[in-house]
């Protein structure tokens, strides 16, 4: 037996909350690789990371490296590498900027990553995603996008806030692209088996949608540098463990789809099966016409950012 090897590329705010996510949960080494002109930064996170895992206890080893040959071998690889978003951006208007980032990300995981299992959080995503797919070649089922683990859990959180409830009980799907026109599904969200829309009024649902199709850009005002990292660093873990581990949860990712949804050949948010297989299954959920209306608003936005990357 050996320990799994999570690579972490982009060692910035989220990737330094990976590797202590991983480190804390016992998931496997962690190797964070960055840009040679932030080398001194990423040593530096690993190297205090490994001496919080002292403290702790914790066997796992994190190495800092501008060296991507480091990540060979790796069974998961999470790309943060990207520039985040300011006060007034959209995702969309990273494209510019984040697309060469990914390309030459993907170009070394071609080389030296080719069989792990790549989670995707820069943005735009749903672009991004279909870039590194793309770009380095991979097979569908082992490359996938982190958002709607993020944006479920940022929509959990406020009906949990708004009901006075465990958010442990409460379980919520949003679908679509992470943009503003993704879809969360009040119909489908439970609180312990009752239904969301039994429990709040109309009026108040539509604030929680909206909070949540906005759930990024709030954090971007209140940080007003850079976006939300503690969130995405645990949901894209929660992921590579389900990978890790086999766990089989089903999780809304953004995974390539086949013709669900009506939609081919793009990365789209979905629920799918993460486990060994990796992306093992999708799942379609039969949704009512406005539903379907939304979707298609939101699938709309996601294949224009593709498009405009000429791939
Ligand atoms: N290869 C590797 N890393 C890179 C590259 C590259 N070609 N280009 C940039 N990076 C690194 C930066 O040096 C930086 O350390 O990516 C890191 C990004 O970290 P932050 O600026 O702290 O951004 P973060 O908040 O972690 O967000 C990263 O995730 O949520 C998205 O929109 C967000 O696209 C952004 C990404």
């Amino acid at each position: 037996a050996r320990r799994n090897k999570i690579a972490v590329v982009g060692a910035g705010n989220i990737g330094g909350n990976i590797g202590l996510l991983c480190a804390e949960r016992r998931l496997g080494d962690v190797v964070l690789y960055d840009i040679e002109r932030v080398a001194g930064p990423t040593k530096g996170k690993a190297l205090d990371i490994n001496q919080l895992n002292a403290v702790r206890g914790l066997d796992t080893r994190l190495v800092g490296t501008s060296d991507f040959a480091d990540a060979e071998g790796a069974d998961v690889v999470i790309v943060t590498a990207g520039v985040p978003r300011k006060p007034g951006m959209s995702r969309d208007d990273l494209v510019g900027v984040n697309m060469p980032i990914i390309s030459d990300v993907a170009e070394k995981v071609k080389k030296h990553t080719p069989n792990a299992f790549v989670i995707v959080i820069s943005n735009p995503l749903d672009a991004m995603v279909y870039a590194m797919h793309k770009v380095a070649g991979l097979a569908d089922h082992m490359v996938c996008g982190m958002a709607g683990v993020l944006d479920s859990s940022r929509f959990r959180f406020f009906v949990s806030e708004a009901l006075d409830v465990s958010i442990e009980d409460v379980h919520a799907v949003v679908l679509g692209g992470h943009g503003d026109d993704m879809v969360p599904l009040t119909r489908l969200c439970s609180v312990g088996g009752v239904p969301l829309e039994s429990l709040l009024p109309k009026d108040k649902l539509d604030a929680i949608v909206d909070r949540t199709r906005k759930g990024g850009g709030e954090l971007v005002q209140l940080f007003g540098t850079g976006s939300a990292y503690f969130a995405p660093a645990e949901s894209a873990v929660s992921m590579a463990e389900s990978y890790l581990l086999d766990r089989k949860r089903v999780l809304p990712v953004a995974a390539r789809l086949h013709g669900e949804y009506g939609i081919d050949g793009y990365f789209f948010g979905v629920p799918a099966r993460i486990g060994g297989g990796g992306v093992e299954k999708v799942y379609e959920i039969a949704l009512d016409p406005a539903e379907k209306v939304m979707l298609d608003k939101s699938f709309h936005a996601v294949k224009a950012v593709v498009e405009s990357c000429k791939l």
